[in-house]
This record gives structure tokens, C-alpha cells and sequence, in this order.
């Protein structure tokens, strides 16, 4: 039963393995192991962030939420009840409380329908309204996503990149849902009009009390947008904390490495910039021990062999690193003024 102190979403032990099939006979050679085994949970009317590198996971979580594939182990809960194990049909009506926005809408929004059709297709697929209250409903809707009315009888091409993601958003919305998963949803645009787009996000959470799992590799767009951020690094969430924290006295090395790259609008500002050197490793034979071990600047013998569990560092922090206290500068790396943003 769900009580007030309830979060929306509970994932535990979340994992996603694709198969790889191969040789001859195609049969299973091994698997990308794109989610191994992460747990979050996101309060009602919060906003989480999921962060990392390109191939980290980010997706396949969003995905695995949604249902849009089978998860390989772990448990999906929404409002305290399972979803993971649930039929398609059994599904369907919670499909209505979850909408996904991704970074391209053109994909998801059929170039042939006007977009009153476009943003009415949930509402009548759920047999929420029809008649002259399907047209009201398609117009608070507009009005929610700061588009004008007449818009309804355009087409998608008709619109800017920002404002067909205001439409995407326009159509997330439009069954009532309560959680949003925005998968790189401002990505794609560019400066000025992500801040449009995070603007109006944060402000439909104040009106709607909406929950959101914010997926971004983007951590400046994240900072204005989220209450707590998980960071992934090869399938695993290796730093969560608010964001208060997470920004100013971040711990894992591999969160401090991605901070370092975001730029400090104060020119004055002097920080050292964490260089990674090498690429991600391949998620179809991550390293032993801790993951970031091959390219983390304060590895030691034990990162090799043990890997490190998700753990209170103090400070609200969860991190999943060996150290207590990692120090402050990398050695052999420059402290260099930042330019301003
Ligand atoms: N359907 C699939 N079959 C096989 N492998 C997949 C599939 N979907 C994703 N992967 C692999 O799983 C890993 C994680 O992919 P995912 O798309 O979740 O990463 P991401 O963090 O969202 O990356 P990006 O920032 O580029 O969007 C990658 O190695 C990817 O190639
Ligand atoms: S456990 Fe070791 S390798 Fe991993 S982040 Fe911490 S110091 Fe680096
Ligand atoms: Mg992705």
C-alpha cells in the first residue's frame, strides 16, 4: 500500500544483459553487460539525474523502467508495487502514469498527423476524453507546454527544434502521467533553448508535482534541473547524492573528473582539470575489481581485485570507491584558469 513517505520509483538491483550471438551456428557468445546491478529510488515530485559517458547505461535504465524490454535481474517498483514482473496487459494501465521524451521528438512524432492528433493519440488510446472535452484537453496541453492553441491544426516539420520537443513534452503529459523519463531530452538543442526547455521542465514539476528521471550526459544542464544525481560509470552507479553536494564536494574520482570538464562561468576561478586518458572499457568484459580502475588517477592494488560497494562517505554522498577521503589534486596534472562559459 502506498503511503505519503513512499517513493514513486524503487529500482533494486536493477540488471540489463544483451546477449551476444555469434560464429557459425549464431549461437550465445557472451553479453554486453549494460546495467549490472544498480538501485536508486526517485520521491514523488523529484527530479534524479542519470550521468555518465556515452555507453554507460544511461538509456538501458530509462528503457528498463518503461518496460520496453525484459530486465535480466532486480526488481522495478512503482508506487511500492512491482512492475518488472507484470504482463504486457497487466502493463498497460501503469504505461499511462510513466511517459518517456527522448532527444530527437521527429522520430516519435509522426510528420503526417497535426498535432492535435499527435498529442490526442494518448488520450483516446487510454479512454480519457473525446468530442469537444478531447479538443479542451489537447489546448490546456498547449497551454501547459507554452505553445499557442492554433498550433494543434499544424505538422511537426512546421516547428522548431524546441518546440517540437514542447510538443513531445505536450504528449508525455498527456495521459496524466506522473513520471517523466527524459532520455538526452535537450540534447540536441542548442544553448539558449535548453534552458527554454529545463526552464518549462522545472516549472510543469512545480504546477504538476511531476516526477522526473533526468538522463543527460550534460552535467551544466543537469545542475539547474535536479534535486540528486546518480553518476554511472560501465554499468554501475558509482556516486549519488543531492545536488548541493554532488557539485560542490563531489567524491569518486570519476565524478570529479567529469566536473572538472564542465566550464566555471567565473574566470577568476582556478581548478585543476582531470584529463582521463583512454577510452570507456567495453562493457562485454569490464575490468576486474573497481571498473574505473584502468583509467582512475588514484588506483592502487586492492581497486584491482575488489570492487568497491556503493557506501556513506559522509556528507550525504554514496560512492563506491575504496577511499575515504580521495585527495584533492591529481598529481602531474596542471591547475589552469577557466575561461568563462
Ligand atoms: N539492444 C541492445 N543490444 C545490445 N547492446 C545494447 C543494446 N542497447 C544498448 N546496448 C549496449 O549497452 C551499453 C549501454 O548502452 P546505453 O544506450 O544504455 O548507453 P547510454 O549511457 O545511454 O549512452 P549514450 O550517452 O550514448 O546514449 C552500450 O554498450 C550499448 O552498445
Ligand atoms: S576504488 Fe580505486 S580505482 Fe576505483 S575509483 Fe576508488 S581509487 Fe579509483
Ligand atoms: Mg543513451
Amino acid at each position: 500500500m502506498s503511503t505519503t513517505t513512499q517513493p514513486l520509483l524503487e529500482v533494486k538491483g536493477l540488471k540489463k544483459h544483451f546477449p551476444i550471438h555469434g560464429g557459425i551456428l549464431g549461437g550465445r557468445t557472451g553479453y554486453v553487460y549494460a546495467v549490472d546491478g544498480i538501485s536508486f529510488s526517485i520521491n514523488r515530485g523529484e527530479t534524479l539525474s542519470l550521468v555518465g559517458e556515452s555507453g554507460c547505461g544511461k538509456s538501458t535504465v530509462g528503457k528498463a523502467v518503461l518496460r520496453l524490454y525484459p530486465i535480466t535481474a532486480g526488481e522495478v517498483r512503482l508506487d511500492g508495487n512491482r512492475i518488472d514482473n507484470l504482463s504486457q496487459s497487466d502493463l498497460r494501465p501503469l504505461r499511462q502514469r510513466m511517459q518517456v521524451v527522448f532527444q530527437d521528438p521527429f522520430s516519435s512524432l509522426n510528420p503526417r498527423q497535426k498535432l492535435r492528433d499527435i498529442i490526442a493519440e494518448p488520450i483516446i488510446n487510454f479512454g480519457l476524453a473525446s468530442g469537444s472535452e478531447l479538443d479542451d484537453r489537447v489546448g490546456d496541453l498547449l497551454d501547459r507546454v507554452r505553445l499557442p492553441r492554433d498550433a494543434m491544426y499544424r505538422y511537426p516539420h512546421e516547428f522548431s527544434g524546441g518546440q517540437r520537443q514542447r510538443i513531445a513534452i505536450a504528449r508525455a503529459l498527456a495521459p496524466g502521467s506522473d513520471l517523466i523519463i527524459c532520455d538526452e531530452a535537450v540534447s540536441a538543442l542548442d544553448v539558449s533553448v535548453k534552458a527554454q526547455i529545463v526552464n518549462l521542465l522545472s516549472d510543469l514539476q512545480d504546477e504538476l508535482g511531476l516526477t522526473l528521471l533526468f538522463i543527460s550526459h550534460d552535467l551544466a544542464i543537469v545542475e539547474h534541473l535536479t534535486h540528486r544525481v546518480a553518476v554511472m560509470y560501465l554499468g554501475k552507479i558509482v556516486e549519488l547524492a543531492d545536488r548541493t553536494t554532488l557539485f560542490g564536494t563531489p567524491h569518486h574520482p570519476y565524478t570529479r573528473a567529469l566536473l572538472s570538464a564542465v566550464p566555471v562561468p567565473d574566470p577568476t576561478v582556478k581548478r585543476q582539470r582531470i584529463i582521463l586518458h583512454g577510452d570507456v572499457p567495453s562493457p562485454i568484459n569490464p575490468p576486474s575489481g573497481c571498473r574505473f580502475h584502468t583509467r582512475c588517477p588514484f588506483v592502487f592494488d586492492r581497486c584491482k581485485v575488489e570492487e568497491p560497494v556503493l557506501r556513506d562517505v559522509g556528507l550525504g554522498r554514496m560512492s563506491a570507491c575504496h577511499l575515504d577521503v580521495v585527495p584533492d589534486t591529481v598529481p602531474n596534472q596542471p591547475v589552469v584558469a577557466e575561461a568563462a562559459a
